[in-house]
């Protein structure tokens, strides 16, 4: 049985813990090939431990640093040397910082937004000319975090912001070249990460919960889905949609339940 997305190449980035393994193994499982970046060859050991022998053939790990530019058209070099065509590009390398604008040094903020914002821009850049060919898409991993601001992560709230306008930009601006531009904005995914953090303070599940209409947060498999959907052809007619991967939690506006009171 033909896969879905047989003979299709994505560049994924981050690709080699939490959210990106699981868009590198949905994709796998699917058929794709799946060329993965991240920031060290030796972060990909365990992914790798977890892909199963048969799909490995189709797995291509790059060491690539998604704020270098250098680094990043090398790359894209060999992608194009090397691949039949480049079909999609998923941004999801990134990174949050606390602190609001009071705490955080200049430096710090200028990492954030190069990790987070910088990189969508060098790397879709560097992969427009072969998705223009190919009438391929890009999906970028944002956040609700992008939506709304935060408490206390004034660089993460501006980065993820401008990544998804400027993924509407790259929609409008590439669209009549076949090409188009989408966003996953997941709220809080069950990532290793997050467990970690999840140890440090148990309330914190309670309280995603209790403000998450489906009454769970995702698992990294669901923003998996989500991505795998946008660069489908089922979502040919789709360019330019921020998808929230939430359970509902920016449904609301926040308000108490009048309801509850007036009736
Ligand atoms: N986990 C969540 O709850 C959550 C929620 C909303 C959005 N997101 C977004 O999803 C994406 C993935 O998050 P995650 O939780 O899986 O993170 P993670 O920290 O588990 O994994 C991120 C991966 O990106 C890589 N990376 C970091 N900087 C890089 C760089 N400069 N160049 C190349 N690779 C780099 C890391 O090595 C790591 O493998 C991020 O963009 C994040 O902002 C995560």
């Amino acid at each position: 049985m033909t896969q879905r997305f047989e003979n299709k190449v994505v560049l994924l980035t981050g690709a080699a813990a939490g959210i990106g393994a699981a868009i590198a193994h949905y994709l796998l499982e699917s058929g794709a090939t799946v060329v993965a970046a991240d920031l060290r060859l030796e972060n990909f050991g365990q992914m790798l431990a977890e892909v199963p022998e048969p799909l490995r053939a189709r797995l291509h790990t790059y060491a690539m640093d998604v704020s270098d530019e250098r680094a990043v058209s090398e790359v894209m070099g060999q992608i194009a040397e090397t691949q039949p065509s480049l079909d999609a590009v998923v941004n999801n390398a990134g990174g949050s910082l606390m602190g609001g604008v009071a705490e955080i040094t200049f430096e710090a903020w200028s990492h954030c937004l190069a990790v987070d914002l910088n990189s969508v821009f060098i790397v879709s850049k560097a992969a427009l000319p072969l998705l223009q060919r190919s009438r391929g898409s890009i999906v970028n991993v944002a956040s609700i975090s992008g939506l709304f601001a935060d408490h206390r992560m004034a660089a993460y709230n501006a980065a993820k912001g401008g990544v998804i306008n400027l993924t509407r930009s790259l929609a409008v601006d590439y669209g009549p070249a076949g090409v188009r531009a989408n966003v996953v904005a997941p709220g809080p995914v069950r990532t290793p990460a997050l467990e970690k953090l999840l140890a440090r303070d148990g309330s914190l599940l309670n309280a995603w919960q209790a403000g998450t209409p489906l009454g769970r947060i995702a698992e990294p498999a669901d923003v998996a889905a989500a991505v795998a959907f946008l660069i489908s052809d089922e979502a040919r007619q789709i360019s330019g949609v921020v998808l929230p991967v939430d359970g509902g939690f920016t449904a609301k506006t926040g308000q108490p339940d009048l309801a509850a009171v007036l009736l």
